[in-house]
């Protein structure tokens, strides 16, 4: 298997698939330490806004994932192959302040464009994204239901619109 770029289109059903089937997507960023890390996500979303594909991903302020996106706001998203489950977990449980997760998970960052932030080698798909829009979301703002489920110490997620720069996936040679 080979990566190719490829239209960001093609890889929306993988990247849901994944969300059902492994639990989540790994997100990737780098910050001044020029160390990459790597987190899980499960709450994300693709599509078109102001004219621009975007990734959306919502990271609360207590990640060290949201530390290095607030100094490099350039982040990959990356679909794991089917069995990554154990990735899922490790990248979801552990923080980067403490744990060096791609050494952890045997994850080989692959750099496309953009020299700052990698994807990784390991998975079937990668999105590399530019951040053209972030929101903290407004407490006030939710229905209080998802208030007191969500959020029970006030860790508001700050929301990531990045512009889709490059879409790859691995595909037969
Ligand atoms: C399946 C799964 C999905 C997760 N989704 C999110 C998410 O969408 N946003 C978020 O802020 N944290 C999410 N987390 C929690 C982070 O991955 C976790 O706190 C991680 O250890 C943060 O790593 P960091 O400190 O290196 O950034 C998720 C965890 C798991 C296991």
């Amino acid at each position: 298997m080979v990566w190719k770029k490829c239209p960001w289109e093609m890889v929306v059903d993988k990247a849901f698939r994944a969300i059902q089937n492994v639990g989540g997507l790994l997100l990737v960023t780098e910050g001044q330490a020029q160390k990459p890390n790597v987190m899980s996500i499960g709450w994300f979303t693709l599509g078109i806004v102001w004219r621009k594909p975007v990734a959306v991903v919502l990271v609360r302020p207590s990640r060290y994932s949201f530390q290095l996106l607030e100094e490099n706001p350039v982040f990959t998203v990356n679909v794991p192959q089917e069995t990554m489950h154990r990735e899922i977990e490790l990248c979801g449980s552990y923080s980067g302040r403490n744990t060096d997760k791609f050494a952890l998970c045997g994850f080989t960052p692959r750099y496309g464009e953009d020299p700052t932030v990698p994807m990784i080698d390991e998975c079937q798909v990668s999105l590399l994204c530019s951040v053209v829009q972030k929101t903290k979301v407004e407490p006030s703002t939710f229905i209080a239901p998802i208030v007191t489920e969500f959020y029970p110490r006030d860790d508001f997620h700050f929301v990531y619109f990045g512009e889709i720069k490059e879409a790859w996936q691995k595909e037969n040679d």
